[in-house]
């Protein structure tokens, strides 16, 4: 009886290997760049992950060169369709250190970073929030 075993061992190894799998989709499941403490924020509104549905405010994964108020299927104040830039790290790091200053009109519930590095640092991150 030397097929009897086999089976079970094919089911051990395939548990083995899905063990594994899981064990290295953990950490590669997480964001690739680390957003800095001041983002944390931020979160409460806004999605970071490719793909993801809006939340309060537009998913913010690939904002870096995209049109202010370009992402399809949300529904932007009329502040933000007519500031008319493209995201950069500055037009970023401006719109967050003074949202209303930066887009006048805009919808966005938030007062603003608390100075300018930490401004930078987020809108830094939001460049790198790419495929
Ligand atoms: C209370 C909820 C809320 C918080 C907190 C918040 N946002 Fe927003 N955000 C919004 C909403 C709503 C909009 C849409 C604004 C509009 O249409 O005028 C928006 C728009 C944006 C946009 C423009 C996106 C696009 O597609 O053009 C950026 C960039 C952005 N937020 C970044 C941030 C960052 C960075 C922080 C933290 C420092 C933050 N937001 C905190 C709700 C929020």
């Amino acid at each position: 009886m030397t097929l009897a075993p086999r089976p079970r061992t094919l089911l051990l190894a395939a548990l083995a290997a899905a063990a594994a799998t899981a064990a290295v989709a953990q950490p590669a499941a997480a964001p690739a760049p680390t957003p800095p403490a001041d983002f944390s924020s931020c979160g409460f509104c806004h999605e970071v992950k490719l793909g993801a549905a809006a939340s309060l405010g537009p998913n913010l994964f690939g904002v870096g060169g995209r049109k202010a108020g370009g992402l399809d299927g949300y529904d932007y104040s009329d502040g933000m369709k007519k500031y008319g830039q493209v995201w950069t790290a500055d037009t970023l790091a401006a719109f967050v250190l003074d949202p209303a200053k930066a887009v006048p009109g805009n919808k966005m519930d938030f007062p603003g970073a608390n100075d300018a590095a930490s401004a930078k640092a987020i809108a830094d991150y939001l460049m790198s929030l790419k495929p």
